[in-house]
């Protein structure tokens, strides 16, 4: 069965959501790899991938379910950062920004009636709570240990450990 139009496009704006997320995230590595802080720029570079990948299950279930989704234009990111904690704060109120939209995909999924992408967004509403938990153990991490260059230092070598782990549940 065909998606529902509505359904359809909320789906497709996502995606684009999304990809901006994704170029986000990008001018957070930028930013921090300009301050030496290369431990920093690999979990937004991790994060640029988890990104293309919440895209790329979007896409393939649009597919999957009879709808070809069109690839919308990005926004350009404000690149200016005050100081080190200025993305972080910036990518926690980004990720409540997305749980709000992934919220509404669901909504109009659940007027629809069509459970088959209210189950698909479940697992959307799982990860965004753990993109804000992320986000913010950043921010309370940088409070903490971030404010002396030893600190600094430490939080940036446990960052450089991040890697990607393709969602293994989801098809993409
Ligand atoms: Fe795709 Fe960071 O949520």
């Amino acid at each position: 069965m065909a998606l529902d139009a509505k359904v359809a496009d909320v789906l497709n704006t996502q995606i684009n959501k999304e990809l901006y997320s994704a170029y986000l995230y990008l001018t957070f590595a930028d930013y921090y790899e300009d301050r030496g802080l290369k431990g920093f720029a690999n979990w937004y570079m991790i994060q640029v991938e988890e990104e293309v990948s919440h895209a790329k299950i979007l896409r393939r279930y649009c597919l999957d379910n009879g709808f070809t989704p069109k690839m919308l234009q990005i926004d350009e990111p404000d690149k200016t950062f005050a100081d080190d904690m200025a993305p972080l704060k910036a990518g926690y109120e980004h990720e409540q920004y997305v749980t709000s939209l992934i919220h509404h995909c669901f909504e109009v999924a659940q007027e629809a009636h069509d459970i088959r992408t209210m189950q698909m967004l479940d697992w959307f509403v799982k990860e965004q709570g753990e993109e804000e938990a992320n986000a913010d153990e950043m921010i309370k991490n940088m409070e903490l240990f971030g404010t002396s260059p030893q600190g600094l230092y430490q939080l940036d070598r446990e960052y450089a450990t991040r890697v990607f782990t393709a969602p293994t549940s989801m098809p993409m």
